[in-house]
């Protein structure tokens, strides 16, 4: 598994082990620029972005607030054009894959329709989808099942705790079988407790289900837990500072946060940030 970043000018490619079954490259970015223009002039978010996401990894972006890692995510999604570079998501640009429902979208507010319930939200995109509506291999209520809400399929929002209804969330991004899942801060507003909990449970579904991860977050323990890579941003303007391979070994228990070798990527990663 490679991914090859620009950082300052100069091509770097790195290897991750690869998974059995998951081929190509999810996302491709080159010289991507984000120019937002506003009554107080121009904001660059990001200038000239190049990275590889390889089919079927778990990379994490991190940096400092403002440094362009939410506007990386839409970009990827179509829903930003960049100002300048090409994008191309599982070879395509990146409006077939959104078209073709190959990209789903997880937020840090789970965003869920109080009046439907559980599985009704988890439903809602099958319906509004049009001829483009396509349900995946699992049954909305197996995936309520494989994110630990199995029982819950007609309880509402308001019955729900935050952590859950961020499952329900994630149930819903992975309706359509997406072979890329894009999670910005999903976990940001939740407490540490629950955040440790989904973060185990999101490589479990990770695993089974096989799907590309790219996940925003500025925690630095949530970023080394979880990823495979870690892409560190810097801001004004947002620009890839290092990608750094995270090789624990999978599956990942929380009791490894403790090991040395955790230790020493957290205060890696903790380094780089300082210089952002
Ligand atoms: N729609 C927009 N219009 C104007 N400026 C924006 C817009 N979206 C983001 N920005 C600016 O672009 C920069 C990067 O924002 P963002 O991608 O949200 O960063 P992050 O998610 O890392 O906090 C920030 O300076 C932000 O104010
Ligand atoms: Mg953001």
């Amino acid at each position: 598994m490679t991914a090859s970043v620009a950082i300052g000018g100069l091509g770097v490619s790195r290897a991750a082990p690869a998974r059995a079954g998951v081929a190509g490259d999810a996302v491709r970015c080159d010289g991507v620029s984000v120019r937002f223009t506003t009554e107080r002039g121009t904001v660059t978010a990001l200038d000239g972005v190049s990275l590889t996401i390889r089919a079927g990894s778990f990379l994490t972006l991190l940096g400092p607030s403002g440094c362009g890692k939410s506007t990386l995510l839409r970009v990827i999604a179509d829903l930003v054009a960049p100002s300048a570079g090409g994008v191309a998501v599982l070879g395509d640009r990146p409006e077939v894959a959104r078209r073709n429902r190959d990209i789903g979208f997880v937020f840090q507010d789970a965003a869920l329709l109080p009046w439907r319930t559980a599985l009704q939200n988890v439903t809602l995109p099958l319906e509004v989808g049009g001829s483009a509506a396509r349900p995946g291999k699992r049954s909305p209520q197996d995936l309520l099942k494989l994110v630990g809400l199995g029982g819950w399929e007609n309880a509402f929002p308001h019955e729900l705790s935050g952590g859950m209804r961020q499952r329900v969330a994630i149930a819903r991004a992975l309706v359509s079988d997406p072979k890329l899942l894009l999670m910005d801060e999903p976990f940001g507003a939740l407490d540490e407790i629950t955040r440790d909990r989904l973060n185990e449970e999101l490589l479990g579904v990770w695993e089974s289900t096989g799907t590309t991860i790219v996940f925003v977050t500025h925690s630095i323990y949530e970023a080394v837990f979880l990823s495979q890579q870690v892409l560190v941003l810097a801001a004004r303007p947002g620009r890839v500072r290092e990608l750094v391979d995270i090789d624990l070994p999978l599956p990942r228990q929380l009791g490894m946060r403790e090991t040395p070798e955790f230790v020493r990527l957290a205060g890696r990663l903790r380094q780089i940030l300082e210089t952002c």
